[in-house]
């Protein structure tokens, strides 16, 4: 190890295998020292999504070869890490047991702690990240001028507002009641026969829309709808879900069904001619978009004594969604930060920010027998 370590200074070693990427991280305090992800898209890819056992014999081929690369990469021995990190919830059941059997066994070979860690905070507090050079969005000890906060989650499993009194003091505002808002973008891709995962191929194809795409008026008067333009997302007439629930929940199944009759509908009428695919995306983008917008900007009202708005989640991949949620929270006067874009999806570096923050809090530290006793919690929430 680089003797210049000082020891003051905590080794977090994290693992991630809450879905289809086997993640391993090395940090030192905040710094990232190494963050290794290896992708299983592709093994996925021609199911059309994620099957729990392709995913679960993958993180088992793969979880020692990422362990060692991490190590490798940071330039330290496992002798030298002072804390384990493991995702034990939410996840896919015999995904997530595979890391926290490998963490266990590093923790209790090696006679150090072990932090179980909620993947939704690891999201949550991704933009805390630090890089080699301990630069970062936010520095050292300015943590706590930040909060109370919100956090935009928005992943492939949930889309949820998180009320952050301070780091570990946590209650959800507001979640979905069905699809998560990246489960809709990997439907509406399947729909359209373009693969998995949805969000960055919707996304490219939104890239080609017409500058007309944003025309609910013209769906209005169409008289295919019966919602005002203020609920219309574009031209097509797709809902902007949830307007009026009164609530700072989201609803995306609705809107994925209007999608399904609409498909059909362009299918029939353009037959091979794909065209209005574009457009078609770009509304999607941005029904989903205006939706967690508003319930941002109804939490912010109902909250004014939030001072930021941390933003997480595979779906924080998408520029139109971002360049709307920032907007909006800058127009509000409250600091705004997402996570640089390599830990925006899933990865172990969150994992270990998160633990990082366990560990200052005295939280959440398993010792000897209380190691053996993790457990994995698929439906974990804050
Ligand atoms: O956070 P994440 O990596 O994994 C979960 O914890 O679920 O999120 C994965 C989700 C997928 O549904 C994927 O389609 C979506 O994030 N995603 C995107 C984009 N990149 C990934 N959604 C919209 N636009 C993107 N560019
Ligand atoms: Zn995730």
């Amino acid at each position: 190890m680089n003797k210049k370590i000082n020891k003051k200074e905590i080794i977090i070693l994290a693992i991630d295998t809450s879905c289809d990427d086997t993640s391993v991280a090395v940090l030192k305090n905040r710094i990232v020292l190494s963050s290794v992800v290896s992708s299983q898209v592709e093994l996925h890819q021609k199911w059309g999504g994620v099957v729990p056992d392709i995913a679960r014999r993958a993180h088992q081929e793969n979880i020692e070869k990422v362990y060692l690369e991490a190590l490798k990469r940071a330039k330290i021995k496992e002798i030298d890490i002072d804390f384990f990190a493991v995702t034990y919830g939410p996840g896919l059941a015999i995904a997530l047991e595979i890391g926290i059997d490998f963490a266990k066994n590093l923790a209790t070979s090696n006679k150090k702690p072990l932090i179980p860690v909620n993947h939704m905070e690891g999201h949550l507090l991704s933009s805390l990240l630090l890089n080699k050079n301990g630069q970062g969005k936010i520095k050292i000890n300015e943590e706590e001028k930040l909060f109370p906060a919100l956090g935009l989650l928005i992943s492939g499993n949930h889309s949820e507002i998180v009320y952050a009194k301070k780091i570990g003091d946590y209650k959800i505002l507001g979640e979905t009641l069905d699809d998560a808002a990246g489960e809709a973008f990997d439907k509406v891709a399947r729909m359209l026969n373009l693969g998995y995962p949805g969000g960055p191929i919707v996304s490219s194809l939104a890239d080609k829309a017409k500058k007309d795409w944003n025309n609910p008026q013209r769906a209005w008067e169409e008289k295919r709808n019966k919602r005002p333009v203020s609920e219309i997302a574009g031209s097509f007439g797709l809902p902007i879900p949830m307007m009026r629930s009164g609530d700072f929940n989201f609803s995306f199944s609705g809107l994925k069904t209007a999608c399904l009759y609409k498909i059909k509908e362009l299918r029939e009428k353009h037959k091979k001619d794909t065209v209005w695919s574009y457009n078609f995306a770009r509304e999607f983008i941005n029904a989903i978009s205006r939706s967690l917008s508003h319930k941002l900007i109804k939490v912010i009202a109902k909250h004014p004594e939030v001072k930021s708005v941390f933003v997480g989640g595979g779906v924080s991949n998408n520029k139109y969604i971002i360049r709307e949620i920032g907007n909006i929270v800058r127009k509000l006067n409250k600091n705004y930060f997402i996570a640089d874009k390599k830990f925006r999806s899933d990865n172990a570096a969150m994992i270990g920010i998160a633990a990082y923050y366990n560990i200052s809090n005295k939280k959440n530290q398993l010792k000897a027998d209380k190691i053996l006793e993790l457990d994995r919690k698929p439906m974990l929430r804050f």
